[in-house]
């Protein structure tokens, strides 16, 4: 399936239908088998997507949980002698709460809640900040592309993990932006692409936005990114972040701090790629912060086109992690909209917002 014989390459994965005020999705569960948008009218749908990943990825949840709250001020303006507050303030927890990591959802709910109080809920205002969050965001991303170009050299094998492209960020991607751009510009790169169990991720929708742009790659179980290292196949690591501490350290998709350790002993540089946006400026250190556990049926089944289907003993117990940490010792750089960073750069630009 080749989204631009569809004629919809242009199409972003998180939207605003201005002619009839709803959010549209791109359903990201049904990728690469099928290609749906679908379209939510209220916050209670809205959250419900979050919650079953119809969308995901920190920046397009960031994006979705935005236009919620435009979508909340709809609904408000539609009840008679409320309070606004009160209404708003249950709604933004109910967008807050539906999944916990990605720190981009929280950003962009409070700005565009502050927009709706000062502008005492105005609509168009809310609506309007949604949009700009949104675009400002999908510029960067673009500009992460041009800006990483320089770490990626003719010939490069690169390793990536979970989804950090397009769809994952409403446009261009973040940990893809690079490659892709690099693709374009005529390099020859070769992608590996761990499935990332247990959702796989990687397998199904970088493996199908790698295919979109014709660059070469190859599926790989997630058990075999150390032993491709140790033959000198991988000489680059590119994967994304769910939240970015003012020290640098980070967390990723489950799986990610193996690959920093492996990339380490291999002696191959670990990059990190994300917006501004997924910088967490409040917590000190990963305590702090809630890491999503999600239901033990991703572990024991395969979701397919035609269902789910159970691949293990049904009456183990399961653990299932969504996210883990990696430190900053273990990170080469990280690939912004500023530039290529070290820890140092990236802890002080930090500090100067
Ligand atoms: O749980 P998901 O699929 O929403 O995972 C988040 C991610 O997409 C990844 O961790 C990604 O690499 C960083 S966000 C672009």
């Amino acid at each position: 399936m080749k989204i631009k014989e569809l004629g919809l390459d242009d199409v972003r994965s998180v939207d605003w239908n201005e002619d009839e005020n709803f959010v549209q999705l791109i359903d990201q569960r049904l990728i690469p088998f099928d290609f749906k948008i679908n379209n939510y009218t209220s916050v209670v749908d809205l959250c419900d997507a979050i919650k079953t990943m119809v969308v995901r990825g920190a920046p397009a949840i960031g994006s979705t949980a935005a236009y919620g709250v435009a979508l909340a001020i709809k609904e408000i303006e539609k009840e008679d002698n409320c309070n606004k507050k009160e209404k708003l303030d249950e709604k933004m927890e109910m967008i807050l709460a539906t999944r916990p990591t990605a720190v981009d959802l929280a950003n962009f709910v409070f700005k565009t809640y502050t927009t709706a109080i000062e502008t005492n809920y105005s609509f168009e205002d809310t609506l309007l900040k949604a949009r700009s969050l949104t675009d400002e965001m999908v510029e960067e991303c673009k500009t992460i592309g041009d800006r990483g170009l320089e770490i990626i050299n003719d010939g490069d094998a690169i390793l990536t993990h979970c989804n950090a492209g397009p769809l994952a960020t409403v446009d261009y991607g973040t940990a893809l932006a690079p490659i892709i751009q690099a693709h374009r510009k005529g390099k020859g790169v070769k992608v590996y692409v761990d499935e990332t169990r247990p959702r796989l991720q990687g397998a199904k929708i970088t493996a199908w936005e790698l295919e979109q742009e014709g660059i070469d790659h190859e599926i790989i179980a997630d058990s075999v990114a150390a032993y491709l290292m140790s033959k000198n196949k991988i000489n680059k690591v590119i994967l994304g972040a769910d939240r970015c501490l003012k020290d640098g350290t980070i967390s990723n998709k489950i799986g990610t701090y193996s690959i920093a350790v492996n990339a380490k002993y291999h002696n191959i540089p670990f990059y990190s790629s994300f917006p501004w946006s997924t910088i967490d400026h409040d917590s000190n250190s990963a305590e702090e912060f809630e890491i999503e556990l999600r239901s033990e049926d991703e572990v024991k089944s395969f979701v397919h086109k035609e269902g789910k289907i159970l691949i293990a003993n049904p009456n183990s117990k399961a653990f299932n992690p969504a996210f883990d940490i990696t430190p900053p010792k273990l990170i080469s750089g990280y690939i912004t909209a500023k530039g290529v960073l070290t820890t140092e750069e990236l802890v002080q630009k930090i500090k100067e917002k």
